[in-house]
């Protein structure tokens, strides 16, 4: 077999949050409202999350860690998990993911590996793309329309034989 170098575009498309549709800026909101509330002592890296149901309902998470690191989880792991268990077979419309810590890069806020992955299989499961908006500090939020443009070369339902699982 012969091996090629393999090239992968990202489609993240900066805007100004004043910019977004309304329903877009009020899920901005309810993040930063739930960053306010995170539990990081031992970071100082507070995260938020807000995920908007196709039926309209909001989810909110923010990081929770522990003293035992690994024992924590971020703040979009909470929300979309808490969305999974509050509104099951829903579909998940569009995920705002924020950081206002002075520790972030002021410009981009990216989720970690593990979220990326949890999005994507979110995707997955309910058969259709959700949209990201992604915000730091500043004015400028990351748009995608689907967590696919985050993780290149995917893990995917193939790869891991998982389709008998979803439901
Ligand atoms: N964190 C998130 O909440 N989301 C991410 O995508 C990256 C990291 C949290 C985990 C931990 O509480 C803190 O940020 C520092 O890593």
């Amino acid at each position: 077999m012969k091996y090629e170098e393999m090239e992968v575009k990202c489609f993240l498309t900066p805007t100004d949050a004043l910019d977004l549709p309304e329903i877009d800026q009020f899920l901005l909101k309810k993040a930063h409202e739930a960053a306010s509330k995170a539990y990081a002592p031992y970071s100082g890296f507070q995260v938020g999350s807000a995920v908007r149901m196709k039926s309209g309902q909001i989810v909110v998470g923010s990081n929770q860690e522990n003293m035992a690191y690994p024992s924590g989880l971020c703040g979009e792991r909470v929300a979309v998990f808490a969305a999974g268990a509050q509104f099951p077979g829903e579909k998940i419309e569009a995920v705002a993911i924020v950081s206002p810590s002075p520790v972030a890069v002021p410009s981009a806020f990216l989720p970690c590996g593990g979220c990326r992955q949890v999005l994507l299989e979110a995707e997955s499961r309910q058969e259709g793309s959700i949209r990201l908006l992604l915000q730091a500090r500043d004015e400028v939020v990351l748009v995608s329309n689907s967590a696919i443009n985050l993780v290149p070369f995917a893990f995917t339902v193939e790869d891991g034989g998982l389709s008998s699982v979803h439901s």
